[in-house]
């Protein structure tokens, strides 16, 4: 009923030259499979979308502004990325929360600039470290999706990724059981928040140091429908890998 998704987070990193790799993973995207999307940085959205043309490929953007224009030197708005080609744009992002102090309340009026450009918005939550030790896990997701996800959320509108920020580059991964725990109480908090048909009609992604060796352990989890996914999207040796453990 959900439709799988392999979403590759390229952060800041790609020079055109990369375009090639994009060219690659476009070949392992099929309209009866999993959904493949990329997110590069801002000035490689266009180009990969022009190359992606008539192909299953979706692109997405990294981040949006919640104002459609204006004079906000240096950042990108909703628009922008989809008048670039986009479908997507990842939004709360945790290097943006701790690198550019985005709140919950700045994720909330992103998704509802996504929402009003015309993007499916991928809301990103998790703990550190820390709160986790703290035994803080399911409160601070809790509190990131209620105050983050707008009111009128839909399964074609939002999707969202569990991120554990510990987990992010590290190589660490959290054991399947915690995995499940945490996607087994965002789906409980959607369904209880949006309704039984919403709440079971959002996707949820893993994030944080997914691989081609680890994938297919992690997708066995209930409730997880995907993959976002940072160092091993920017190869298509290592992206199809993950996309083919997909499905
Ligand atoms: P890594 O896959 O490099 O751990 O990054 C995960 C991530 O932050 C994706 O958004």
């Amino acid at each position: 009923m959900r439709r799988k998704l392999a979403a590759g987070n390229w952060k800041m990193n790609g020079l055109r030259a990369a375009l090639a790799e994009a060219e690659a993973i476009t070949a392992a995207a099929a309209a009866d499979g999993p959904e493949v999307l990329l997110c590069p940085p801002a000035t490689l959205l266009a180009p990969m979308a022009a190359q992606a043309e008539g192909t299953a490929l979706q692109i997405g953007g990294q981040y949006c502004h919640p104002a459609p224009s204006g004079a906000h030197t240096g950042h990108v708005s909703a628009p922008m990325l989809r008048d670039a080609g986009a479908s997507y744009v990842i939004v709360g992002h945790s290097e943006r929360r701790q690198d550019d102090g985005e709140r919950d309340a700045d994720v909330r009026a992103q998704t509802l600039a996504a929402w009003q450009a015309g993007l499916t918005a991928i809301v990103c939550v998790g703990e550190t470290e820390a709160e986790r030790d703290a035994a803080n896990t399911l409160a601070i997701i809790g509190g990131q999706l209620a105050g983050s996800i707008p009111d009128t959320a839909t399964g074609a509108n939002l999707v969202v990724a569990y991120e554990p920020v510990w987990a992010i580059g590290t190589g660490r991964v959290p054991s399947v059981d915690q995995i499940g725990e945490v996607h087994d109480f965002i789906r409980a908090r959607l369904e209880q928040r949006f309704g039984e048909g919403v709440g079971r009609s959002v996707r949820l992604l893993y994030g944080g140091s997914v691989k081609p060796g680890n994938a297919a352990e992690i997708f066995a989890v209930s409730n997880v429908d995907g993959a976002l996914v940072g160092g091993a999207s920017l190869t298509a040796a290592d992206f199809t890998g993950i996309i083919a453990a997909l499905g």
